[in-house]
């Protein structure tokens, strides 16, 4: 009996001995700042594609900014995948991430390189998406509420405790929202609009996709999320759909920073150029689940994605609102004037 149970030990232990090669390519630690099935795809299809073991811990971008900047003195992470584009310029800013040139820059859209030159060539676009408004449509029927289709509609006494939003503190999502309204409004009346508009929040949640989740499992009517999360959650099963503002909105150019001194910057360096390809592009979609427009230009849109080119989109000012000082005026502003409302 235990002989037998030997040999399928073996048979698993003589893989793994020949896998120790692969091994001695090091180790990557990765700050990652999308959806969780997405940065364990990207872990697990890197490490196949290159031998290389990933240490992957995943925050929002806020959080993932806040941790980088606490370790800065001595860095434990070495690339950080993902998250709004914000946090990274403001991290450029603060000499938090160092500049690199891949050799595939040349596929990527010009908005990725356009966030990159912007950044001083430390952060790079990996995808792109739309801020608009996620609603379960079953939901609102039952409670007769029709669906917000303008900023204007938010604010509408229709939708009282009927709608979540993400902190800003911890949520870049949050923060493409406060900026996109201070572009689209100025910054008095879009401070009083959301002033206005907290009767409605029934919830700040921590990160940017826990309002399109709680709009999936019919806690609240409403959400402000990116759109492509609403779809992610209506290919889930659930019943989502989502609007864009008629007034314009604003979106991220999702990116990508070496952190300074990375301690396994040959390593961090494989992955960012991993990452830029077409097929570790793919991912997100067919193992993440996830349909922001890639930035790879040779990787499809995926099926039933938004298409930002079919929604009013504003001429976001990513250099001035991925300004470390202005991003962190404005969410002291948002705690001060907003998020410490009572309810
Ligand atoms: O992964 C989904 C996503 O919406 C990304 O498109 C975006 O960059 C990220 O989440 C932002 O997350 P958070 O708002 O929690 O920082």
């Amino acid at each position: 009996m235990q002989r037998r149970l030997l040999i399928p030990a073996l048979a698993i232990a003589s893989p793994l001995a020949f896998a120790a090669p692969a091994a001695a390519q090091g180790t990557l630690n990765l700050y990652c700042s999308v959806q969780i099935e997405w940065c364990q795809a990207i872990a697990t299809n890197f490490t196949r594609d290159t031998g290389i073991r990933v240490n992957m811990t995943q925050r929002g971008s806020g959080e993932s900014l806040a941790a980088i900047r606490a370790e800065s003195q001595n860095p434990r992470g070495d690339v950080w995948f993902g998250g709004t584009g914000d946090p990274h310029l403001a991290a450029a800013e603060e000499n938090l991430s160092q500049a690199y040139e891949s050799a595939n820059n040349a596929a990527l859209h010009p908005w990725a390189l356009t966030q990159w030159n912007q950044s001083g060539r430390r952060a790079i676009g990996v995808y792109a998406g739309a801020v608009g408004f996620g609603y379960n449509s079953e939901l609102l029927a039952r409670k007769n509420i029709a669906p917000p289709t303008c900023w204007a509609d938010l604010v509408d006494p229709r939708f009282r405790g009927e709608i979540q939003v993400a902190n800003p503190n911890s949520s870049g999502t949050a923060y493409v929202i406060i900026a996109t309204l201070v572009q689209l409004m100025g910054e008095e009346q879009a401070f009083d609009y959301m002033r206005r508009l907290h009767p409605n929040v029934n919830s700040y949640a921590r990160s940017g996709t826990g309002p399109i989740k709680a709009v999936a499992r019919g806690e609240t009517g409403v959400s402000l999320s990116f759109v492509h999360d609403a779809v992610t959650e209506r290919n889930a099963g659930f019943p989502v759909a989502y609007s864009t503002p008629c007034e314009g909105t604003g979106y991220e150019i999702g990116s990508m920073s070496i952190i300074r001194g990375a301690r396994n910057l040959a390593q961090a360096r494989r992955f960012y150029d991993w990452a830029l390809t077409e097929p570790a592009q793919r991912l997100g979609f067919e193992a993440g689940g996830q349909l922001q427009q890639p930035s790879n230009r040779a990787a499809p849109l995926p099926p039933n994605a938004p298409d930002l080119g079919q929604i009013r989109l504003i001429e976001y000012d990513f250099a001035k609102y991925g300004r470390a000082a202005e991003r962190r005026r404005l969410i002291e502003r948002w705690d001060r004037e907003v998020g410490s409302l009572p309810r």
